[in-house]
Formats: structure tokens, sequence, C-alpha cells
């Protein structure tokens, strides 16, 4: 990577899990990273500790974005990376996923005519209903590397007509992440004392897509399944802001009572809680793809998902209601016989290589020699 000057490769986030799946990228391209956080989310359970814990570079921090309307987070962003990469130019920009954040760092590339690397290319829901499916089908159609996870995400994009020679099947350099930063067996134990639960004896859930927070019914329905789930076994329940918000706002506080709440939750401490869980409930895209590097069972709480390679084995769709109360008891009745399956079973999403693949493609797009053969667009004033 030394051949890279520094901060000539521009990093795009906003968002949890953008620093959890870019931070090994960021680690292997050493000083060339340049990280452009566009304040999307600004908590420090939700930023500023994972910048410490991944232990990632200071980033340029933007303003105005955090707590927006979409447009304004997307409008916001655009304006200030714009008016950075006027300054400064990068060879290359990488955006992760379908954040906001990467959609205002996929756009201010483009305007700009530098080469656009989107990492998590190709995903996709169908489901118009949700932001992100907007944001990564726009991404994608921007990028000139598209780093598809998996062969089913290359074959989104081969579908949509992308053209083959911009697509590459890297993995997801989640696999990476969670190798990097499981704490070992004895930390783990550490880590469920005080939550006064054992091994293989709770459920750990997280809930923060609008369509189970925005709507009161589905966010009453989620918590009234989890609540009884509660009588069974203890549900460990890290509250995301946007739920904790909706939930005060539709006076359902009470439900909380009985379960284990606490606060966003470091990434090792996540994972580490994630290891033992007898069961995981989420609508979370990066742990249907973590529970498939620990080996665990997941019921996902979602109307659809982009990540079908999770589903069947590993995990099973269901929507807000009893159906999620049966789907969970079904899955812990097979207890320690699922999960040693589960263990056993590789990952659909990788080999722990992805983030090395990507940062060796970007040497290659960003390299001096191929940059004046970078795709030619027109450059704004
Ligand atoms: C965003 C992403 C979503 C991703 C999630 C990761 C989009 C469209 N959505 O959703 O894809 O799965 O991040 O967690 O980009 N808030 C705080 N403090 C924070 C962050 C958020 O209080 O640090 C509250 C604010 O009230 C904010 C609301 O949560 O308005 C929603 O935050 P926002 O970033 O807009 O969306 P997320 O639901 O976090
Ligand atoms: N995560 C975490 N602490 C928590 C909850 C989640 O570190 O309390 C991690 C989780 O392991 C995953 C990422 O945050 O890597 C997922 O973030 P989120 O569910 O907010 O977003 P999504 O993946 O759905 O976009």
């Amino acid at each position: 990577m030394s051949v890279l000057p520094p901060r000539s490769i521009a990093v795009v986030l906003g968002t949890r899990p953008e620093l959890v799946k870019l931070t090994e990228l960021t680690r292997l391209l050493g000083p060339a990273a340049w990280i452009v956080h566009t304040g999307q989310h600004y908590d420090e359970d939700m930023s500023g500790r994972f910048l410490a814990e991944l232990g990632l570079p200071r980033p340029t921090f933007l303003t105005g974005v955090g707590g927006q309307p979409r447009a304004v987070q997307i409008s916001a962003a655009l304006a200030q990376l714009d008016e950075l990469f006027s300054r400064e130019r990068p060879r290359a920009v990488v955006v992760q996923g379908d954040t906001n954040a990467a959609l205002a760092g996929a756009l201010a590339a483009n305007a700009r005519g530098v080469p656009l690397c989107h990492v998590e290319a190709g995903l996709r829901s169908h489901d118009r209903a949700m932001p992100e499916e907007h944001n990564r089908v726009l991404i994608d159609r921007l990028a000139d590397v598209l780093c598809a996870a998996t062969p089913e995400n290359r074959d989104n994009l081969l579908a949509e007509g992308l053209p083959a020679d911009r697509i590459r099947v890297t993995g997801n350099t989640v696999v990476e992440a969670v190798r990097a930063h499981l704490p070992g067996a004895r930390d783990r134990e550490a880590l469920l004392a005080p939550l006064g639960i054992r091994p293989d004896g709770y459920v750990l859930a997280t809930v923060h897509r609008p369509e189970n927070t925005d709507d009161p019914a589905a966010l009453r329905a989620v918590l009234a399944e989890l609540t009884a789930l509660a009588r069974t076994l203890p549900v460990v329940l890290p509250l995301h802001p946007r739920t904790r918000a909706r939930i005060e706002a539709a006076g359902l506080t009470e439900a909380l009572d009985v379960l284990r709440v606490t606060a966003p939750l470091g990434y090792a401490e996540f994972l580490g809680l994630a290891r033992h869980a007898a069961l995981l409930v989420s609508d979370s895209g990066g742990v249907q793809e973590e529970t498939t590097v620990l080996g665990r069972p997941l019921v996902v709480v979602r109307n659809s998902t982009e990540r079908p390679e999770a589903m069947a084995e590993f995990a099973t769709l269901v929507r807000p209601g009893p159906e999620l109360g049966a789907a969970a008891r079904e899955r812990l009745d097979r207890g320690a016989a699922l999960r040693d399956r589960l263990a056993d079973l590789p990952s659909p999403f990788g080999d722990g290589m992805a983030s090395r693949r990507i940062a060796d493609l970007l040497a290659r797009t960003a390299a001096p020699a191929a940059a004046p053969s970078a795709p030619a667009r027109p450059v704004a004033a």
C-alpha cells in the first residue's frame, strides 16, 4: 500500500456498521486512508466509542447531518464532501453498504469524477419501502469498482446490466471484523456475569429498522413477543437510540421492565454476548452476517431481507407478531443440536480476506499510473 500517497483514499462513512466493516480495510490502507465521518451517528455510544475501540485514525468530521431528515443528511454531507474534495482531491473514494452517508460519499465522488469503490455491492431486498434499497441501487450505478460479498450479490448486479469487469466477488469484510474483535473465552465469561446470564441461557435482541420502530403497532408487537420470551429465559436488549426514542414516544416503556435493557454496546462486548446467546432476534443487517460467523441461530424480524444467504440454515425471516415468538421457540427447542450444526457450517459471507482483496483493488484503481485512465467524467467547477 506504500505506493499510495497519504490521505489519497477517502473512506466516507457515518454509522456504526460502517465503522465496524471498514476498520480492517482502513488498517490495510495505512496512511493512504483518509476517513471522512459524516456525523450521521453522533452519540458516543454509536460513534466515538467505536472509533476508539476499533483503533481507527481520527476522521475529518462533517457537521449538521446527525438527527436530520434523510434528504438533509444526504445533501448536507454532499455539499461538505464536495468542498473537501475540491480542496484535496482523493484518488479514490470508498463507501460501504447502503446508508445515507454512503450515498452522499458516492454522489460526491461522482460529481468530482473520482473513482468510486462500493464495498458490499449488489445486495437487494427488492423492497422499495426501505431507504437503504434506494441508496444501494444508486450507489451501485455510480460505482467503478463493485465489491460484491457473495456470488448472489454479483448475480444481482449482472441482472441489472452492470458490466462484469466492474464487479469482483471479495467476501464481506464483516468476517474479518468478527475474527479480530471477538473477545477470548475468559473475557466473554466476564461479560455475561454482570447481566446475570449464562452461556446458551439467554436471547440477545436488537431492533432499529423504521418498519419495526416507526410504526407503533409493529413496535408493540415486537416488544410483546420479546416480553413473552422473557418469561422463559432472559432477553438482553441493547437499545438503539432510534428505538429508545420511539418506545418513549409510543408510551411503551413499561414493556422494557421485564427485559435486560442496556445502552448500545461496544463491538467486542456485543460479539461476546452474541457468541453465547441461545438465540438472536434482530432486524440488523450486520447481525445477519455475524451470526453465520459465530454459528448462532437468528430470527430476523423484517418484511424482507437483502441477505438471503443467511436464511434457512442460520436464520429465519418473520414479521412482527406471533410468528416471531413461534419461530424463536422452535429454534430454542432445537437447542444444542441446532447450535452444534450451525457451528460446523461455513459462513456464506466469505473467508476473512475481503478487506485484503479490496485493498488490492484500490491499490490498482488509485495507483499513480492508473490515475489518467480513471473513468472520464465531467468535473464540476
Ligand atoms: C441508519 C441507517 C441504517 C443502518 C443504521 C445502523 C440510513 C437510511 N439508515 O439508521 O441503514 O442500519 O443507521 O444503526 O442511512 N440517533 C441518535 N444518536 C445517534 C444516531 C441516531 O440519537 O448517534 C437517533 C436520532 O434521533 C436519529 C435517529 O436515531 O434521527 C435515526 O438515526 P439515522 O442515522 O437517521 O437512522 P438509523 O435508524 O440509525
Ligand atoms: N452492534 C454493536 N453494539 C450493539 C448492537 C450492534 O456493536 O449494541 C454491532 C453489530 O455487531 C454489527 C453492527 O453493530 O456489527 C450492526 O449495526 P446496526 O444493527 O445498527 O446496523 P445494520 O447492520 O443493520 O446496518
